[in-house]
């Protein structure tokens, strides 16, 4: 089979990253978790011990890393200058900082046009993240915007945490604000992107209705 691009979208606990992976391993193709690359940069930041809001050294750090992220939906590995950080990018200090990070311009410059490559070189991949439909493959072959209450999407990452869930709530909020209303590439909905309410649905069920929009498109 030929190209084929899934663009995934969402608000954090919306169920993306479960549902993009599961796709991908039935569809077989690759997977890439733009997400854990801000969230490697974010390590990178806090590792070098500059200022989150001083944006040229941010920017710096940036450019100096040596990132590196596969895309084996089976489980894929993120390095940042050669040193593993799986579990770190998943800490609660890189989970504060990192909506500070991914809203400096020259990050996600950074970033896209790694995303860019990967994608064009990758011919299958289901992609997620915040800004993949509208800015990164906006000639994706399918866009998908998943969304879920906020009071499922707590629930969900609290679980997944276990975390007490009122403090997840907060932290969501929070998250989704400022990556709402950055003023690059804020997470947003692309006119062509099918919307899908996950709220009631099992990831079964999702994953199913995403397949079937796949055939649809040929
Ligand atoms: O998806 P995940 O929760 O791992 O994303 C972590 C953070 O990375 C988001 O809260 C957002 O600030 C940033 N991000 C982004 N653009 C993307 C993917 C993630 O700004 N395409």
């Amino acid at each position: 089979a030929g190209r084929c691009v899934v663009a995934v979208d969402g608000p954090s606990g919306s169920g993306k990253s479960t549902v993009s992976r599961r796709l991908a391993v039935d569809v077989g193709a690759l997977y890439l978790d733009t997400g854990a690359m801000y969230r490697a940069i974010t390590w990178a930041v806090l590792r070098s011990g500059v200022d989150l809001t001083d944006a040229a050294s941010v920017a710096k750090v940036a450019g100096e890393v040596d990132l590196r992220i596969g895309t084996d939906p089976q489980g894929y590995g993120v390095t940042a200058d050669g040193v593993s950080v799986d579990a770190e990018i998943r800490g609660a200090e890189v989970t504060g900082a990192v909506s500070a990070v991914a809203a400096v311009p020259a990050v996600r410059e950074l970033l896209v046009a790694r995303q860019r490559e990967m994608i064009t070189n990758a011919g299958r991949i289901v992609v997620e993240g915040r800004d993949i439909g509208s800015v990164v493959a906006p000639d994706a072959d399918l866009k998908v915007f998943l969304t879920a209450s906020e009071a499922a999407r707590a629930a969900r990452r609290s679980a997944e945490d276990a975390t007490d869930v009122t403090a997840t709530a907060a932290a969501l909020a929070r998250r989704d604000r400022l990556d709402s209303t950055r003023k690059i590439n804020p997470l947003a909905q692309a006119p062509d992107a099918v919307v899908l309410d996950t709220t009631e649905l099992g990831i079964d069920q999702v994953v199913a209705r995403l397949r079937d929009l796949l055939n649809e498109r040929g």
